[in-house]
């Protein structure tokens, strides 16, 4: 079958592999009609993520239709279409039960922070991805969710991730009605928090980012205030000028590792590699959150450490809340939104690109070209 294949940073390229197994009585193989590539895709394409092993078939963004199924499993039939949250969980562990499937504590033997994640290298499980034709889908009864008849499968494949993540962000940020909430971000996640932000009583939403394509685009698809970092002398001064010099009540960090607007922690997170990539945003996020505020992270960062300002966090009193999405918990509520027409996320595709040209998509996307939002990969066999 044809899969992306990881050959080292800045490498990828789209090759022969062998067809998956079921390896367990609880698995499936899911044949792959359209996956994405996602912001945290770069951090494994920059080099940025520990144990990011060549060979690897990337992809935590997908759906498809169920082509096998193991003998255990039950809640899914062959030639189901269906959405596969990106994370790989049990469903039955201590974390999974509340509803932390972003935690699993089976799914990923390799450590004790983030549960499994498809195709997100051996820090995270080592499970092959999904820009591929097929993939191994482990714990086939839990994150597999049947794709309503009514719903276009270009919505679908942006719940398996982006959505769930915008929203979740949202609601750890624990946003009351009139709140002030500033997005850190204006890629697919930052775009879907702003968004999000609303469903949860916003009075004032406002996004930082450094481009302008994307900073025209959230302006018109999610109605609010958008700025350029580049623009403004520092970015912490012009949210507390904005806020009455008192700050945003939430800040939403949907930048993660790869930030840019520091150089020294551009130098020291993403050259020398000694931190887990650069915390510019979330250094902003704190710094212009207000006294007793919610700084919600879910830009990703690795799993050692970061230099952020510890000190104005304790003399702030700032509560900061952070995870990978909990999709499974979400997808009930998001299928609802999308269906009442509050969520329209297949606005953020700006490019589809035949699996076969996936090196094309992750330069474009990783660039910033060609005005790119969200690339969407279509499998040959699903072209047909
Ligand atoms: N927690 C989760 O479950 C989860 C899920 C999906 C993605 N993510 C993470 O969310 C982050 C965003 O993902 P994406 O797909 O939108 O990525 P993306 O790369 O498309 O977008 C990131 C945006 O941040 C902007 N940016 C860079 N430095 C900035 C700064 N200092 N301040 C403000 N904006 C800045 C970039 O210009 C870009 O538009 C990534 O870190 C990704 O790994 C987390
Ligand atoms: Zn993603
Ligand atoms: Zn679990």
């Amino acid at each position: 079958m044809l899969a992306m294949n990881y050959r080292g940073p800045f490498r990828v390229r789209a090759d022969q592999k062998p067809y998956p197994q079921i390896l367990h009585p609880e698995d499936a193989i899911v044949r792959v009609t359209r996956s994405c590539v996602c912001g945290s895709d770069l951090h494994l394409y920059h080099g940025l993520v520990p144990d990011t092993r060549v060979g690897m078939t990337f992809g935590h963004e997908f759906i498809g239709v169920v082509e096998e199924i193991g003998p255990g499993v039950q809640n899914l039939k062959v030639g189901d279409n269906v959405i596969v949250p990106f994370n790989v969980a049990c469903g039955r562990c201590a974390f999974c039960k509340q509803g932390l499937f972003g935690n699993c504590h089976e799914s990923n033997p390799q450590a004790t922070a983030v549960g499994g994640i498809y195709g997100y290298s051996h820090t995270a499980g080592g499970f092959d991805g999904g820009q591929a034709e097929f993939v191994r889908v482990p714990y086939a009864d839990v994150g597999p969710t049947v794709i309503p008849d009514w719903m276009d499968h270009d919505d679908a494949v942006l719940l398996t991730d982006v959505v769930p993540t915008g929203y979740q962000a949202a609601e750890m940020g624990g946003i009351k009605t009139g709140d002030t909430v500033v997005v850190f971000g204006a890629g697919p996640v930052g775009i879907l928090a702003a968004k999000c932000a609303w469903l949860f009583g916003a009075g004032r939403v406002i996004v930082i980012d450094h481009l302008e394509y994307r900073l025209d685009f959230v302006r018109k698809y999610a109605q609010c205030e958008a700025y350029n970092f580049r623009s403004m002398e520092d970015p912490v001064l012009f949210i507390k000028k904005t806020t009455d010099w008192f700050g945003a009540d939430v800040c939403i960090d949907a930048v993660g590792g790869d930030a840019a607007g520091s150089a020294l922690q551009t130098i020291t997170g993403r050259k020398m590699m000694l931190q887990a990539g650069s915390a510019t945003a979330l250094h902003w996020a704190i710094n212009s959150v207000k006294k007793g505020g919610i700084v919600s992270v879910v830009g990703v960062y690795g799993p050692t450490d970061n230099l952020v300002p510890m000190g104005n966090v304790l003399n702030k009193g700032i509560t900061i809340r952070a995870n990978q999405a909990s999709v499974k918990r979400l997808l009930p509520r998001l299928i609802d939104h999308v269906q009442k027409g509050h969520l329209d996320p297949k606005a953020i595709i700006t490019h589809r690109v035949p699996l076969e040209e996936v090196a094309d998509a992750y330069h474009i996307f990783s660039a910033k070209l060609d005005n790119c939002i969200k690339p969407v990969l279509i499998p040959p066999s699903a072209r047909k």
